[in-house]
């Protein structure tokens, strides 16, 4: 086989059999299949996109490139959960203790932020000798003592997502459909839970950018994990604006102990409760959202959390410690009314650009820096009246301010109210 020929056939639309698929993975992640030639291949998808049965073999041929977790020693039904990326999204940090609080088993595995987007990793990182690199066994048996543990994704497994992931980024081929349900269905079915909820983000600060696609990717992941026997579920979920009111990485770890203590914004805790009354489902148990929300308001899901945190190597007392930054920036409503957007993708390069992300996957970041809105879509304000506060260690200028209020809509129409916009299973 030659990849210039697989190349061309998907250039012109044809289905690649299953042989030449398992032929292209394996030569990529050899080697001998070079990167301008994957590539070119990726692009041709980009275009012409992929079959069911072309996407599952590539998913599946990408399993097959490294190791795949066995976490049969655990008890009872391993739910997973993956988000495809947003702006302040620290559900993770919650939902995975509020689920485990419930006697449900969460061997997650998590990524790094990257461009607009946050990662899990980082935030956990911003927690005083928080351990995320663990060894197989270390992972398991975490789980198995305490229900719960949030590790970075093992550099063993599924090898060509690394290898592709990274040529993606660089050559304009991450937002297409094949290529990231066969991405993020790989390393969760290499994983090994049982049972997977998917988080398909649609907005201004998502790669899908409509309902339409998002349903789409959403049913062939959906469609994925059923087919090797794994119980999938996907919500599609709004990220026009960021989620919650931190961005930033110990921005986040402080507004998560805000709401695993039962004092977060009405808005986030909702769905957050939603997602593990879907996550618990998955497993076998019933619970209504009040329930649920119990455990967030009789400190349950907090004592879990703190169990996870010192059980990875965390500082408790480094934990509940004020951010610490040079400036907090005001920024004032320069009119009254109801603000109708806060653009995700603006806000996210905002707080990149302030140390909290990553503009390259090199970048240091700064752990403290990042952004609290006051005020979110819907909510009413008088001029002059504080919308958010920037945390900088940074200069301060006038502009800073003049660029942050440039994003903040007002009076227009108001964008999705929604977090939950749809459920896929
Ligand atoms: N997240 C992933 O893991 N892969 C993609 O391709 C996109 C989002």
């Amino acid at each position: 086989m030659r990849a210039v020929d697989l190349i061309q056939k998907k250039r012109d639309g044809q289905e690649l059999t299953s042989n030449e698929i398992k032929w292209l993975v394996e030569g990529y992640v050899a080697g001998t299949v070079p990167d301008y030639q994957m590539s070119a291949f990726a692009m041709a998808v980009y275009f012409k996109g992929m079959a069911t049965r072309e996407i599952s073999d590539l998913t599946m041929n990408m399993v097959k490139t490294g190791q795949e977790f066995d976490l049969s020693a655990i008890n009872g039904i391993k739910v997973d959960k993956h988000s495809t990326g947003g702006v302040g999204d620290k559900v993770t940090l919650i939902l995975a203790p509020l689920v485990a609080s419930f006697g449900v088993p969460v061997a997650k595995m998590s990524g790094r932020g990257l461009g607009h987007t946050g990662g899990t990793l980082d935030k956990l990182e911003a927690i005083k000798g928080y351990q995320v690199e663990r060894s197989q066994d270390d992972f398991i048996k975490q789980v198995q003592d305490i229900g719960v543990s949030v590790i970075g994704q093992s550099n063993q497994l599924v090898k060509a997502d690394k290898l592709l992931y990274a040529l993606r980024d660089v050559t304009a081929t991450v937002d297409t459909i094949p290529l990231i349900a066969s991405s993020v269905m790989s390393k969760k079915i290499a994983a090994g839970a049982d049972a997977i909820l998917l988080d398909v983000t649609v907005g201004e600060g998502a790669f899908m950018k409509t309902v339409e696609e998002a349903r789409e990717l959403a049913q062939t992941m959906v469609d994925l994990g059923k087919a090797v026997g794994r119980k999938t579920v996907a919500v599609i979920t709004d990220m026009s604006q960021p989620l919650g009111r931190a961005i930033g990485n110990r921005l986040e770890i402080l507004e998560a102990l805000e709401i695993l203590q039962g004092q977060g914004r009405q808005d986030i805790t909702h769905f957050i409760c939603e997602l593990a009354q879907i996550m618990l489902g998955l497993a076998d148990i019933e619970k209504t959202v009040e329930e649920i929300r119990k455990h967030l308001e009789n400190g349950q899901a907090l004592a879990k959390f703190e169990e996870m945190v010192v059980a990875q190597g965390g500082d408790l007392e480094d934990l509940y410690r004020p951010v610490n930054v040079a400036h907090v920036v005001d920024i004032p409503a320069q009119e009254s009314g109801v603000i109708s957007a806060l653009p995700a993708m603006e806000f996210g390069l905002f707080a990149m650009r302030l140390g909290a992300g990553r503009a390259v996957k090199s970048d240091d970041l700064d752990y403290e820096t990042g952004i609290v809105f006051e005020k979110k879509v819907g909510d009413s304000v008088q001029k002059g009246e504080i919308v958010a506060k920037v945390y900088t260690n940074g200069k301060i200028s006038s502009e800073l301010v003049t660029e942050f209020q440039k994003y903040v809509k007002m009076n227009d129409r108001v964008q999705c109210l929604r977090e939950i916009i749809e459920i896929i299973s």
